[in-house]
């Protein structure tokens, strides 16, 4: 099911698979779409559901969900407004899919990734799991997230030229710091997804029956 769905704030892909538990919600990068997320959401877990909205800021057209200064460079008030309008469409989702809250685990790449770890530090309830694929520290909240019990993967490239290894490390520690059980993993490439990402964020969910 795909569509505009004003009422939830986002246009967004919503994927129900018959008996799914846990509900993947795919974050696109930048210039992606509802769509683009699918193929990895079906590899990393067949059997779940999928939810997938587009990022409602566009950057020369270029769908991203929040505003930047420069790469690397955030308008952290639009980063701040658009999170929480994040969390309020999570939310919103689980209602109108009823869908388990409990058992929604974030997926996210490149610009997906930044919001999705803004999420975890600005609305920490909202996700309890999350795979980050190509993430750096989006923002520092002013009051520290609890974030024991919720479980997140990161995956960095080596050589990205787009998210530095150091702001990688960053969001590692400062999660990790609030109390996040962190894995995080080290490909070789750039930006771009390789296999070995897809299947670390695989075998990081398979086991977990938390999430
Ligand atoms: C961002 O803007 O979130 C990062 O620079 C990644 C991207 O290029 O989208």
């Amino acid at each position: 099911m795909s569509g505009a769905a004003p009422e939830l704030g986002f246009v967004h892909r919503w994927d129900p698979r018959p008996g799914a538990t846990r509900t993947l919600l795919l974050l696109h990068g930048t210039g992606g779409d509802e769509n683009d997320l699918i193929p990895l959401g079906d590899l990393i877990d067949p059997s779940a559901n999928l939810l997938s909205p587009r990022g409602r800021v566009l950057e020369h057209g270029m769908p991203r969900f929040f505003r930047r200064l420069a790469e690397g460079v955030f308008d952290l008030d639009d980063l701040r407004a658009q999170t929480h309008a994040l969390a309020d469409f999570i939310d919103k989702a689980a209602s109108a899919y009823a869908f388990d809250p409990t058992r929604l685990v974030a997926v996210g790449f490149s610009n997906g990734a930044n919001i999705a770890a803004s999420t975890l530090l600005l609305r920490p309830a909202t996700i309890r799991a999350a795979a980050l694929l190509r993430a750096m520290v989006p923002l520092v909240p002013t009051a520290a997230p609890a974030l024991a019990g919720t479980r997140v993967l990161i995956a960095g490239g080596e050589s990205d030229p787009i998210i530095p290894p150091s702001t990688t490390d960053a969001l590692a520690r400062l999660l990790e710091g609030y109390g996040a059980a962190v894995t995080l993993r080290w490909f070789p490439g750039g930006h771009q997804l390789t296999r070995g990402d897809i299947d670390a964020a695989r075998e990081w969910l398979a086991p977990s029956g938390t999430a």
